[in-house]
């Protein structure tokens, strides 16, 4: 009679605790595509590297050419400047502090894996070259639904909230319940904080009413029963908008690096997106950032599949303890399912929808070859457990 299998245990992710004094300037990796958040758990330096990202995209964009909201044209004048003013950076890292104490502990739906999207948004945004033809306002909203766009996510899924009846479902009426939070908190924080204001200022009302709806509509796009609709949405958005220009990257320059490259997409670009294609494009940039893990390395992809993994477990307690239904994988939390369940979602989710990115911007085909690698790590270690497995099976 066979026996069940012993358990396995995974070794934990390498931690290497980072110094407050290291980023007081910016990571040296912070503007590549290597830089990932899994071994940064202290808040303070996590809304340190938000500011940096922050001041990066002020520093980047050419407010002044970057075109007004609904202009055509990147030479137009524009009064958005004043919102890079250094006299709102206060304003905005009070803003960055509320949104960081509205992020809860949970193990995957964190700050860090907030602080994580928005450098995605913002290095996908630099490298696609878009950056230059976007309005510098939706820019700046499009960072700031990243930043937000899980905030106070109470770690357990759309599913769970309806199932249970949640106050949030009933308010939502069981429509991307989570996300509809998080947006509606989104606007409460730009209140309380004044960033609110200062967009209104300098914007103007209907400005700020075309910044709303970038925020919303790349808040809600992360919705995952909305990924195909999404996919689609990227396929008409980057037909209406000329592909991103495919520039090799700079000599010397990482492929995955963004910094010498820079600043050079206006004479690739062209124009200023319009206000609907720039908001069709923005929502997609920050579903693939929501999505990125996959393109990282394999210690930081590990990390944060053991971590969706454990909220995913800690859901399905909480779903037994109240006799709703369970998803099978949400359960299996041993090594061998987990390998099983992220190729699963690498392969079926993730490697098609960066395919589809690089089919668009073809100098970012180091993107896919890493999903492509990660799958083969997890291949390897599903074979060795497996081996392992009937080893213990044969032996005991
Ligand atoms: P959410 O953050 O709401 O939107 C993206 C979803 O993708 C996320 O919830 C998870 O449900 C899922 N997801 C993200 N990373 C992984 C992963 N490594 N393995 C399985 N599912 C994932």
């Amino acid at each position: 009679m066979s026996r069940a299998p012993s358990p396995i245990v995974l070794p934990p992710a390498k931690r290497i605790p980072k110094l407050v004094s290291e980023y007081l300037t910016p990571p040296d990796t912070l503007f590549t595509f290597e830089f990932d958040t899994y071994d940064i758990d202290e808040s303070f330096l996590l809304k340190n590297i938000v500011g940096h990202i922050f001041l990066r995209m002020m520093q980047d964009t050419d407010w002044r050419g970057g075109g007004e909201i609904g202009s055509t044209s990147s030479s137009s004048s524009s009064n958005i400047c004043g919102l890079a003013s250094p006299e709102h950076h206060g304003t905005l890292a009070t803003f960055i502090h509320l949104v960081c104490n509205h992020y809860r502990n949970n193990p995957y739906h964190n700050f860090q894996h907030a602080v994580n999207v928005l450098h995605s948004t913002y290095i996908l945004l630099h490298r696609a070259h878009y950056l230059p033809r976007i309005p510098p306002a939706f820019v700046f909203a499009t960072l700031i639904a990243a930043l937000c766009h899980d905030v106070d996510h109470p770690g357990n899924t759309n599913s769970y909230e309806i199932h249970s009846n949640s106050a949030l479902a009933m308010l939502y009426n069981d429509n991307s319940v989570l996300e509809n939070h998080h947006c509606h908190l989104t606007f409460t924080l730009l209140e309380q904080s004044g960033l609110k204001n200062v967009l209104l200022n300098t914007v103007g009302v209907d400005g700020y009413r075309a910044c709303r709806q970038v925020i919303i509509a790349c808040i809600l796009g992360t919705d995952m029963s909305k990924h195909s609709e999404l996919l689609r949405t990227f396929e008409a958005a980057t037909a209406l908008v000329p592909a991103a220009a495919a520039a090799a990257p700079a000599v010397g320059a990482g492929a995955n690096d963004i910094r010498d490259d820079s600043d050079d997409g206006e004479e690739k670009g062209g124009s200023v997106f319009g206000t609907e294609e720039a908001v069709l494009l923005l929502k997609c940039v920050v579903h693939f950032a929501d999505l990125s893990n996959g393109t990282k390395h394999f210690e930081a992809v590990h990390f944060w599949s053991t971590k969706i993994s454990e909220e995913f477990w800690i859901q399905s307690l909480h779903e037994e303890q109240l006799g709703l239904p369970s998803l099978s994988f949400m359960k299996a939390r041993d090594p061998l399912s987990m390998c099983v369940n992220e190729l699963m979602f690498l392969r079926n989710h993730v490697l098609p929808m960066w395919e589809g990115w690089v089919r668009k911007c073809p100098d970012m085909h180091f993107l896919v070859e890493a999903i492509q690698r990660n799958i083969r790590e997890w291949e390897a270690l599903e074979q060795d457990y497996r081996h392992t497995h009937e080893i213990h099976s044969l032996t005991f």
